[in-house]
């Protein structure tokens, strides 16, 4: 996935430096008394790594793809290698909590850059701590600071990530997780692609997963009357909880005849994970100058195409008879909302506004999803189709990082 520039710190703390080293006791003294040397070389980053307060380890483990295959299990692979070292603008994240999105099965089949060829690193975005980073980067950061990101090989127990990829965070919770790509997603293709007008009627599908979450509650925060698809009584009931007004569970009701019965006027705005027959009978149910916007089709990632099957011979008639639209949404596209959204939804989480569901698999039989491994469990918790929320894996649970920050 392209990465994202994401919001960068301020005027923030440097890290302290190495004793003789940087900018420490250099300030009273005349210019010249110094032999001149180069200030960033690469033994610099090395000066910048908390090796002592945090103990970071020789090697590491991460998740490889080295094989493409929609299958994540038959895509990637754990390897053990040296834990890198952060070049002049980046830092050495301790992975806390890493985030699973639908689309990393997309990524391990090879599906978003065709010229990427294996072995390369799994993992859209974390959550953790900075361990040690590069010397520009230290006028933003500082070893113990709490960071978030979006960007690739966070499937890792330490990422290095260029700085100004990196969010900071008040502290590493797995909330401000969900914000980065599930959040970012639904409050930016709502603003710019649903023109809510309050009153109208936002049907939601997967709505009790990551992103669905989040569109429910900008919906209805918007005005509107929200409906969402889910596939049990219980995410049924974690929809009605964030205000959701009407939730269906499409494994007890018929989702079409239901649509029909009970909004004959169609529905205005549809936020559209699923695909295939899902994506049609949104189409089907659109009002007179519906706005449907494609966000996803999950329903096809497992297979070898990706693509679900979908009837559309008939769609121009369909939407031209309604005045109806249908809209693609893409992330990446959207860069220059993305920093405020990131922001307003923050504020909103803050104020108790905002409800940041996290799933990291508590009810499963083996138990949460703790440690890399994990993060294979946890891919397959979202393709069966049982979470509630974001679906995260502890990567680090707090009593195993010996940092004391
Ligand atoms: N366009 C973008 O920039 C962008 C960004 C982020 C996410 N997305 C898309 O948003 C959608 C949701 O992604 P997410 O990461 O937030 O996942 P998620 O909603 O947390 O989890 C996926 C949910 O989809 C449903 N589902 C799972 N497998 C399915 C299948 N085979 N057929 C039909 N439904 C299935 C399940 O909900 P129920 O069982 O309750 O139906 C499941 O809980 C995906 O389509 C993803 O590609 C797009």
């Amino acid at each position: 996935m392209p990465s994202l520039p994401l919001l960068v710190r301020q005027g923030g703390r440097a890290a302290a430096l190495a004793p003789g080293r940087g900018r420490s006791g250099t300030g009273a003294r005349p210019a010249g008394v110094y032999p001149t040397r180069s200030i960033i070389d690469t033994s610099y980053s090395a000066h910048f790594m908390d090796f002592k307060r945090s103990s970071i380890p020789s090697s590491m483990q991460k998740l490889v793809v080295t094989k493409l295959s929609p299958s994540f299990r038959e895509a990637v692979s754990v390897r053990t290698v040296p834990v890198p070292t952060p070049g002049d603008a980046e830092l050495l994240i301790r992975n806390r909590f890493v985030g699973i999105n639908a689309s990393d099965i997309n990524y391990s089949a090879g599906r978003y850059d065709p010229s990427l060829k294996p072995p390369f690193d799994a993992g859209f975005e974390g959550v953790g701590e900075v361990v040690g980073l590069g010397l520009s980067a230290s006028s933003r950061y500082t070893v113990g600071d709490s960071v978030a990101y979006f960007g690739s090989g966070a499937f890792a127990e330490y990422t290095v990530v260029p700085a100004k990829e990196t969010v900071p965070v008040p502290s590493v919770k797995p909330e401000f997780l969900t914000l980065l790509v599930s959040g970012a997603t639904a409050y930016i293709a709502l603003k710019r692609l649903g023109d809510l007008t309050k009153g109208e009627t936002v049907l939601v599908t997967a709505a009790a997963g990551g992103t669905g979450q989040f569109a429910v509650q900008f919906a209805k925060r918007a005005g509107c009357h929200t409906i969402g698809t889910c596939s049990s009584n219980e995410k049924a009931g974690f929809l009605k909880s964030i205000g959701c007004d009407r939730p269906i569970n499409h494994t007890a009701e018929d989702v079409s005849k239901t649509l029909r019965n009970e909004f004959p006027q169609g529905i205005d705005v549809i936020y559209e994970s699923v695909g295939g027959s899902t994506l049609e009978l949104a189409v089907n149910n659109l009002a007179n100058k519906g706005r449907l916007i494609v966000i996803g089709f999950i329903s096809g990632y497992q297979s070898a195409s990706g693509i679900p099957p979908f009837r559309g011979a008939t769609l121009p008639v369909k939407l031209l008879q309604k005045s109806a639209s249908v809209r693609g949404f893409f992330l990446p596209h959207f860069l220059g909302d993305y920093r405020e959204a990131l922001s307003s939804m923050m504020q909103m989480f803050a104020k108790g506004e905002l409800v940041c569901k996290v799933d990291c698999g508590e009810t499963e039989p083996e138990g949460r999803f703790v440690g890399l491994e994990s993060v294979f469990r946890a891919v397959d918790y979202m393709y069966a189709g049982k979470n509630v929320g974001k679906v995260v894996v502890e990567v680090t649970p707090a009593g195993v990082s010996n940092s004391k920050l």
